[in-house]
């Protein structure tokens, strides 16, 4: 369980709050590139970390991240013209650029001098590793963009979505630091589509539903092991990376292994950035056959949305047959599993009521440590991570072998776990 007030201080992360400000230390995924393409393109309204914010892109291709509130008198800038280097209010059309100044007060005679007086607040947006990020911390903390490992590979390595979740960004993430659901949650029928990967994946979860955790701490968060046991004197380790601050990287079997990132657009709502990859090898057909389909790591999406098909809206698509044959949940694909699970939790779960377990050690671990941290910078100690790009490149993995102490596994795959 968590006490109320801990609870409050890990969910809550509008301006001022102290978990706000630690997201606010990080640059944050928030667009497909797709959504700001072209040069003069309309401008797109959007909310992250609770604050209402617009963005575009100048006619010189640049990005621009503004306060969605005009500073006249709190007109929608996403209204605004997009036109000759920056975005034009259309109440009374003030004009600003990228860097938040006002370029054009078309309404103020031009002995006034107003226009010099006023700015827009401005946040940065940059292009990286197939998303487009923004950084909303104070300009002289800017860190570099982080050196997560799939954002270094060329792009037919990855494949990317974005979407919609219905639930505080922890609980979210919680579910990714959660091996042991897997055995239960995921359990499926023969009916269910399933990749190479998973299907070795699924049936390893089902031979030891009590594994074995180990938790360590690291520069960039942590990986934990899962320790399961095959019952011919092999066991399964997946070890498996939780990056500040809330980035998991989830191992499987084979290629491609995937990276989530869970983005609060507010208390309440999230964009998760999901990164399947193949550090190896380009992505196959078959793969992205497979991830378009909805039933793995990603959910599909109603098409020009990023709102899941499958949602709270139609309970699911809960199938009473396919549990009925023993799929576990009756809810079709892996991922959508998960999203339902968690967004039922209602939009910032309870902890108070929870009753924790030996299982939740990779849990109670991530909690501890961003509440740390969040205090922590309330009191002026700034976050190391953000500043070393490199510290982001760690992969996760997932092998059998008969080695029954994280340590040992570590050492065999060192060369494996960590990049940059
Ligand atoms: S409110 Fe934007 S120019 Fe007046
Ligand atoms: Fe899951």
């Amino acid at each position: 369980m968590l006490r109320p007030e801990d609870n409050e201080i890990l969910c809550r992360v509008g301006p001022g709050t102290p978990m706000g400000e630690l997201f606010r230390r990080f640059w944050l995924p928030a667009f497909m590139p797709h959504e700001l393409a072209e040069p003069d393109g309309e401008p797109v309204r959007f909310r992250l970390l609770g604050e209402d914010l617009v963005a575009f892109r100048d006619t010189n291709g640049r990005l621009g991240v503004l306060d969605e509130y005009c500073p006249h008198r709190r007109a929608p800038m996403s209204f605004g013209r997009n036109e000759e280097c920056g975005l034009r209010c259309v109440y009374h059309g003030w004009k600003f650029d990228v860097d938040g100044n006002c370029v054009d007060m078309p309404n103020e005679r031009p002995e006034t001098d107003f226009k010099h007086k006023v700015r827009i607040k401005t946040y940065s947006a940059a292009e990286w590793g197939g998303y487009i990020w923004v950084y909303m911390g104070p300009a002289e903390k800017k860190p570099p963009l982080p050196r997560f490992e799939w954002a270094t590979l060329p792009p037919a390595h990855r494949w990317q979505r974005k979407w919609h979740y219905n639930a505080n960004y922890m609980q979210g993430l919680e579910g990714e630091l959660d091996t042991c659901h897997t055995t239960f949650l995921h359990r499926v029928d023969d009916a269910a589509p399933l990749s190479e990967g998973l299907k070795e994946a699924v049936s390893n979860w089902g031979k030891d539903g009590m594994p074995k955790l180990d938790v360590r701490d690291t520069d960039y968060g942590y990986y934990y092991g899962s320790q399961r046991d095959m019952g011919d004197g092999q066991y399964n380790w997946r070890l498996t990376q939780w990056i500040l601050p809330s980035n998991s990287i989830i191992p499987q079997p084979r290629f491609p292994i995937s990276s989530r990132a869970y983005i609060p657009i507010d208390d309440e709502n999230t964009y998760v950035f999901g990164t399947s990859y193949n550090p190896e090898a380009p992505m196959t057909q078959t793969d992205v056959d497979y991830l378009e389909s909805g039933m793995g790591a990603a959910p599909a999406l109603i098409p020009g949305t990023f709102t899941p098909e499958i949602n709270r809206t139609n309970d699911y698509q809960r199938d009473y047959a396919a549990k009925r044959r023993g799929h576990a949940s009756g809810v079709p694909g892996i991922n959508n599993q998960d999203r339902a699970l968690v967004e039922m939790m209602g939009t910032i779960a309870d902890r108070s009521q929870e009753h924790l377990g030996t299982s939740d050690i990779a849990v109670i671990a991530a909690r501890r440590r961003l509440l740390q941290m969040a205090k922590d910078l309330a009191n002026g100690k700034e976050p190391d991570l953000p500043q070393h790009a490199a510290a982001f490149g760690v992969r996760a993995i997932d092998v059998k072998t008969a080695d029954t102490a994280m340590d040992a596994v570590v050492e065999r795959y060192r060369d494996k776990l960590r990049f940059g």
